[in-house]
């Protein structure tokens, strides 16, 4: 008996006026994660969620990083604001959590985060963090390639 049991306890306003999360003419390749439909359009809070609950204790909420002392050893998380880390690809960035960069103390989050939770938290780095505009945050080699110095 799996009858209207869809989409109820989904509580999140659900507004589908002018959706700035158009992709249409986008080089993005996929950009919309592969869970369906809801949650997906507020794309900031719940990588804003991830974020808070994986990165922040290092990068902080405000995104700037510094320094920390973890197991003893001093580390140094780097501000994902400032314009080095803007300039970072997408896939840079989701290399630096799939891998970590183990000698500099940031750990590896492939066992931890989905390939779309990670985008999801770029996303939020990009619009919130680094402040790029929704429609377009550095989100691709080519783009990041092209942009003029
Ligand atoms: C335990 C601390 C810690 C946590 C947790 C952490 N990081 Fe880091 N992160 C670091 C440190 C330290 C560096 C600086 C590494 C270096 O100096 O090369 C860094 C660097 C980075 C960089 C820059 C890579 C580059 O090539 O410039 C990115 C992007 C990044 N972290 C993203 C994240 C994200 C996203 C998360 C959450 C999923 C996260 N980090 C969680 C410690 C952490």
């Amino acid at each position: 008996m799996a009858a209207a049991s869809f989409a109820v306890g989904c509580a999140g306003p659900q507004t589908n006026t002018s959706n700035s999360n158009v992709s249409s003419n986008t080089a993005n390749s996929n950009q919309r994660a592969s869970t369906n439909t809801a949650v997906v359009n507020n794309v900031t809070d719940k990588g804003h969620d991830l974020y808070v609950k994986n990165c922040a204790e290092c990068h902080k909420e405000s995104g700037e990083g510094g320094e920390k002392v973890v197991d003893g050893k001093k580390i140094k998380a780097d501000n994902l604001t400032d314009d080095r880390r803007k300039k970072l690809t997408d896939e840079k960035m989701i290399k630096a959590m799939v891998e970590g960069i183990e000698d500099e103390g940031m750990p590896s989050f492939k066992d931890k985060l989905s390939e779309a939770e990670m985008r999801e938290i770029v996303r939020y780095i990009r619009i919130d963090l680094q402040k790029m505009p929704a429609d377009k945050p550095y989100s691709n080699s080519a783009a990041a390639a092209s942009q003029p110095q």
